[in-house]
């Protein structure tokens, strides 16, 4: 197979007078999702389709396509969720903290990787440090070396994406578990942002925790989600007492016969109903199109496609983050002082150009969708806004 994405906007069914550039907000459906959708849903017409146990089981295939995407060698570490909250509270659940330790988070993070852990700390009396970028030159570089600089002996947790999900600022997990593991604490890293269109290798990385919804780069349902758990969480207690993850459960005719002990792994985390027959379909789908076209392939398609569009905007007096230090996929551009935010949310809407405006940047998430149609009307809007 190439080792060159074309565009695969064909396999997707977006107007094509819209543009756009706001996966990081939703990921469309491609068609063979919505397909596999349309069809699960069909099969209750007569549920003689959905037979015991076999279909309740059907969730390990989409337990081993995740594991594949992101490199975990078991899939049954796997659980299947409904959201990533739901993902950093199990993880929260089974995380001993106390007093005098600290828990370090990126600014402004997703809140779903942060409630859960201000709760922690305001009950242990731990201290949270949410580690900003600082001021100055080369943002990203020092924001990650400030990441690092504030794990500690007395660190118990570091919660952090992988690209942050207003600007894309790349954070360097490899270098973020390895300090973890020096001093003993845990890695729970929020991949909503980046797996599906960014490389992920969790043998490299070695979290303790990977959590990724699949609504956006994954390109499936909403209320779905992935959650990987090490060996750390082989013994700890899950949100939800479900009967499917106990031993023996795929025998339908003894499920009263109580069984004390869980299913290896991960599986103690799943959601109740984790074998979701409409939704789960539909993520199985849209992963094996993603293993497909494969995240590295992804995400130079999209280098090569906003390439251009950044050369040109950089000296209309836009700015971005250098390329060592975000993403393809997701980054923010940020405006010239000439530019007037109201009047330029308008134009972009005048245009059907879909792109997400946080605070003063401009959020820009591309996928194999878009094409140099989309860049041209992006760009002519972009090009107005400074005149
Ligand atoms: C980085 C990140 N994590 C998680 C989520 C969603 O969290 P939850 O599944 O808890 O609703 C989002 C949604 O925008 C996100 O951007």
């Amino acid at each position: 197979m190439s080792d060159v994405l074309t565009c695969r906007r064909d396999e997707f069914q977006l107007a094509r007078d819209y543009h756009y550039f706001n996966c990081a907000y939703m990921g469309p459906l491609p068609r063979a999702s919505e397909e596999a959708g349309f069809e699960a849903i069909r099969k209750k017409r007569m549920p003689t389709a959905i037979v015991p146990p076999d279909a309740f089981w059907e969730t390990d295939r989409l337990r081993e396509l995740f594991a594949k995407l992101v490199g975990v060698s078991e899939p049954g570490r796997v659980a299947i969720q409904p959201g990533v909250s739901y993902g950093v509270a199990t993880a929260a659940r089974n995380l001993p903290v106390s007093a005098g330790q600290n828990l370090v988070l990126t600014q402004e993070q997703f809140p779903g990787n942060v409630y859960s852990w201000r709760r922690i700390a305001a009950e242990s009396g731990a201290e949270l440090r949410m580690v900003g970028p600082g001021g100055g030159e080369e943002r990203g570089r020092t924001w990650n070396e400030r990441l690092l600089e504030a794990i500690d002996v007395k660190t118990a947790l570091v919660a952090v994406p992988n690209v942050h999900w207003t600007d894309g600022t790349w954070f360097d997990l490899v270098a973020i578990g390895r300090r973890c593991r020096e001093v003993g604490a845990a890695l729970v890293v929020d991949a909503t942002q980046s797996v599906g269109a960014l490389p992920f290798d969790a043998s490299a990385v070695r979290p303790d925790v990977l959590i990724c919804a699949a609504y956006k780069w994954l390109l499936g349902p909403y209320s779905f989600s992935f959650a990987y758990f090490s060996e750390r969480f082989d013994h700890g207690v899950p949100l939800e007492e479900t009967w499917i993850a106990r031993e023996r459960s795929h025998d339908f005719q003894r499920l009263v016969d109580y069984q004390d002990a869980y299913l290896p792994g991960a599986v103690r985390y799943d959601v109740a109903e984790r074998s979701n027959f409409f939704l789960a379909p539909i993520a199985k789908a849209s992963l094996e199109l993603l293993l497909e076209w494969r995240p590295e392939r992804i995400q130079a398609y999209c280098r090569e496609l906003t390439a251009g569009l950044l050369a040109e905007v950089r000296r209309l007096g836009y700015s971005v983050e250098a390329e060592e230090w975000r993403a393809h996929h997701l980054f923010g551009l940020r405006m010239p002082t000439s530019v007037d935010l109201a009047k330029l949310r308008d134009d972009l809407a005048s245009r059907n150009v879909s792109a997400s405006l946080r605070g003063s940047a401009l959020r820009l998430s591309a996928n194999v969708y878009n094409d140099e149609t989309d860049i041209g009307v992006l760009a002519e809007v972009l090009r107005a806004a400074v005149r």
